[in-house]
């Protein structure tokens, strides 16, 4: 039996997006100390066989036909070509994505796209070395652009990238940044930064909002709404020069998409949460391992998602930034 992932809002949460792993192999300053976290004890990972379960009770009990497999940073998870294979011979076969960091995509583009991968979203918050370096503690850069061309060589398409400006740091690169992705074929889609950093050190007043972006595009492009739906995607997009390539800006903060809501997440030790900025996760993997059935493991997955709140809060004077941090959520 199928059912529904609904909220209490009405909402209907059908994308599924799966942290497959906590760790990275880059220190982006807004992310993560240079010395890295506590990573999760191997024991508290879900196995491929489980990631793959909860999956499968996914697409085929309550209704989600979108999977998106992130981090940390998923290319570091040793069976992800095989959990992407699995997931692909699900029926209804859902659309598969992955959100990576880009580094290891010379090796792993062709079998993750023969596995039945379709899309890419990659990481790029600057083209200059120098400042790779500074912004992410690695001199990684090549690994990264080597990367998107293996992606699309591959056939994975189309290819997305996300962009995190900050004040001061990279804010100088939006136009670079687009320049480049139209000449790649790329979609570029600017992030406002959430908070959601390890080290609770966001602040509003050092975001670079979406209003801002806008205006540093519009000094070298044209730049006009998107006539085409928008749906539940976080990016609103936008023509550049009247089109057909589009430049897209996710504004988490100062216009929140969260009414139109779709997602429910899985973290990489199998707990269910709500949102992004939930102060409470529902665990699967007791059930998991307790020989619980599909049937329960369903049930109390609805139950996740039926007392999802209605937003993320950012602006209420109450707000408190959840114990993980992203890298510990999946982006
Ligand atoms: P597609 O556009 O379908 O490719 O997916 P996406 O934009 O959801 O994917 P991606 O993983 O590339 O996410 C890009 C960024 O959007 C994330 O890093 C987050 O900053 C933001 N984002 C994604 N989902 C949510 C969400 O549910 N809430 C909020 N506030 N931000 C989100
Ligand atoms: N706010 C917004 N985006 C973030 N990302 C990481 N941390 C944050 C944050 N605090 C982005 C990364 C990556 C995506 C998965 O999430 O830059 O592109
Ligand atoms: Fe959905 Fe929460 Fe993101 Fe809002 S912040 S869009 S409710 S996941």
């Amino acid at each position: 039996t199928v059912r529904a992932l609904t909220d209490r809002y009405g909402r209907v949460a059908t994308d599924l997006r799966v942290s497959l792993i906590d760790k990275c192999n880059l220190r982006c300053t807004y992310c993560m100390p240079a010395e890295g976290l506590t990573w999760l004890p191997s024991e508290r990972l879900l196995t491929d066989d489980e990631v793959v379960r909860l999956v499968r009770i996914a697409v085929t009990r309550l209704g989600v036909d979108e999977i998106r497999f992130t981090g940390g940073e998923p290319l570091l998870r040793p069976g992800l070509v095989g959990i992407v294979a699995a997931t692909a011979a699900l029926d209804p076969r859902p659309q598969i994505s992955l959100t990576t960091n880009g580094i290891g995509l010379t090796r792993h583009a062709s079998p993750l796209r023969e596995a039945g991968l379709d899309r890419i979203n990659v990481s790029l918050d600057t083209l200059e070395p120098e400042r790779f370096f500074e912004l992410t503690r690695r001199r990684r850069l090549t690994e990264v652009l080597d990367g998107l061309d293996a992606a699309r060589a591959a056939g994975l398409g189309p290819i997305k990238l996300n962009t995190v400006l900050m004040r001061g740091v990279n804010d100088d690169e939006a136009v670079p940044l687009l320049r480049f992705a139209l000449a790649q074929g790329y979609e570029l889609r600017f992030i406002e930064q959430m908070p959601l950093d390890a080290g609770h050190v966001w602040r509003r007043d050092t975001m670079v909002t979406a209003a801002e972006i806008l205006a540093a595009l519009r000094t070298t492009f044209h730049v006009e709404p998107d006539p085409e739906h928008r749906g539940a995607a976080p990016a609103e997009t936008w023509l550049v020069d009247g089109g057909p390539a589009k430049v897209g800006v996710i504004a988490s903060v100062t216009r929140p998409f969260c009414g139109a809501c779709d997602r429910t997440r899985l973290t990489a030790d199998g707990a269910v949460r709500s949102c992004l900025f939930s102060r409470t996760e529902t665990d699967l993997r007791g059930l998991l391992r307790d020989g619980s059935s599909d049937d329960a493991i369903a049930d109390a997955w609805a139950g996740a998602m039926a007392a999802k709140l209605p937003g993320h809060g950012i602006d209420d004077p109450s707000f408190l930034q959840p114990s993980r941090p992203m890298s510990a959520i999946g982006g």
